[in-house]
């Protein structure tokens, strides 16, 4: 395998260059007159590695929150880039989770009608999915991910290094990720990533092998549709159910790992509509479940639950838009539902067997 991917998207070509250690010479690579938004944990956690950034005057740290992921808070933050003369022929670069990259990308989006940025994601999650496909999603108020835009970063530069700092929930929402994508190439990828799973956190050659492979089956998707009016829909599968979690429980449960909750809930829901036979809801729970379970006992609470639901931006004035596996093959595809009180129950029975 090369160490590099290159993405083709609206705005031109960008590269993912992989790397094992953390980076040597940050500024060397971060573009013309960087202006860095910096996780605050990644900040303290490699306060020596990274000094010279963490100490320039054009950086500013962010502590990553769905809280700070909001309009009304990123507001002091295109404040601080202003005040700090930010022009159009500078480059901001994002260095923390999924929460710094939607900050960054839509503020790099927005402010003077657009500024080139670049991505040295530092979690699971952002290394494995979110830092290609060009997406970024801001909260308003508590309504999550709706606002957004399309804009890719330049570069993007995966140091695994960065993920032996990680806290073990946050790995496992990266995976939650690897096993969504893995669950849309087929079942065969997701049953041999199930094979696979214990290694995943045991021997890093293995996860970087699916970080490669999660990469590159989204690639292909993104390719298609990066501005996701069609195939690419169905990425979202595990997130209209996986969103209404982090809602209801106020952002309790790390994102990755709520999208798992939310792919067997779907895959639960299907076979109680008659989509899915029962045998795939029973072949993908193990591993689900294995990926959940320090969250399974959550509370997860109804009405709050069916209101993110109704507010979800996929929704069409038909009904929800939700995405389920389907068939005899479990093809991952999007489908309408009316939020009936049969569908309520549906969510119900679901919510009660989950701590089990
Ligand atoms: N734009 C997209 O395409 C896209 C896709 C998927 C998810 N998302 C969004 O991404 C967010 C979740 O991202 P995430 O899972 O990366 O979480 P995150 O950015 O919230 O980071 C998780 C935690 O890890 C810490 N952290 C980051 N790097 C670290 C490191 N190297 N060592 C130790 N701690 C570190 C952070 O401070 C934070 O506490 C959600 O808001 C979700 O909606 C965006």
């Amino acid at each position: 395998m090369s160490d590099e991917l290159v993405i083709q998207s609206h705005t031109g070509p960008y590269r993912v260059e992989f790397h094992q250690g953390l980076p040597q010479e940050p500024f060397a690579v971060l573009g013309d007159r960087p202006h860095v938004l910096i996780d605050a944990n990644v900040a303290r956690l490699y306060a020596t590695q990274l000094r010279s950034v963490v100490e320039h005057p054009n950086t500013i740290i962010i502590e990553a929150t769905e809280a700070n992921k909001s309009l009304q808070r990123t507001i002091p933050v295109f404040e601080r880039l202003i005040a700090n003369s930010i022009r159009r022929d500078h480059t901001l670069v994002a260095i923390g989770g999924g929460i710094i990259q939607d900050i960054t990308c839509f503020i790099a989006s927005t402010l003077l009608r657009g500024l080139p940025w670049r991505f040295v994601p530092t979690t699971l999650l952002a290394q494995a999915d979110s830092c290609i496909g060009s997406k970024s999603s801001i909260n308003l108020g508590d309504t999550k991910n709706v606002l957004g835009t399309f804009n890719p970063p330049r570069q993007i530069y995966v140091h695994s290094a960065f993920l032996d700092t990680l806290a073990a929930k946050d790995i496992h929402s990266g995976v939650g990720e690897i096993l969504k994508v893995h669950a849309i190439d087929g079942a065969g990828a997701f049953d041999q990533l199930a094979r696979d799973f214990g290694q995943l956190f045991t021997d890093r050659s293995v996860l970087l092998k699916y970080i490669r492979a999660a990469l590159s089956i989204k690639q292909r998707y993104i390719e298609q549709d990066e501005f996701d009016r069609g195939i690419r829909n169905i990425f979202n599968y595990g997130h209209s159910f996986g969103h209404a979690i982090e809602s209801a429980t106020d952002y309790g449960v790390p994102h990755g790992i709520a999208v798992t909750m939310g792919m067997d809930m779907a895959n639960f829901i299907a076979v109680r509509r008659g989509l899915l036979p029962q045998r795939h809801f029973e072949r993908m729970h193990p591993v689900l479940k294995r990926n959940y379970a320090q969250f399974a006992a959550v509370a997860i609470p109804e009405a709050p639950l069916q209101a993110a639901l109704s507010k979800d931006k996929k929704n069409t004035s038909a009904g929800l838009r939700l995405i389920f596996p389907k068939g005899e093959s479990a093809i991952i595809e999007p489908v309408t539902v009316v939020a009936d009180e049969a569908f309520r129950s549906q969510c119900s029975q679901f919510l009660q067997v989950l701590p089990q």
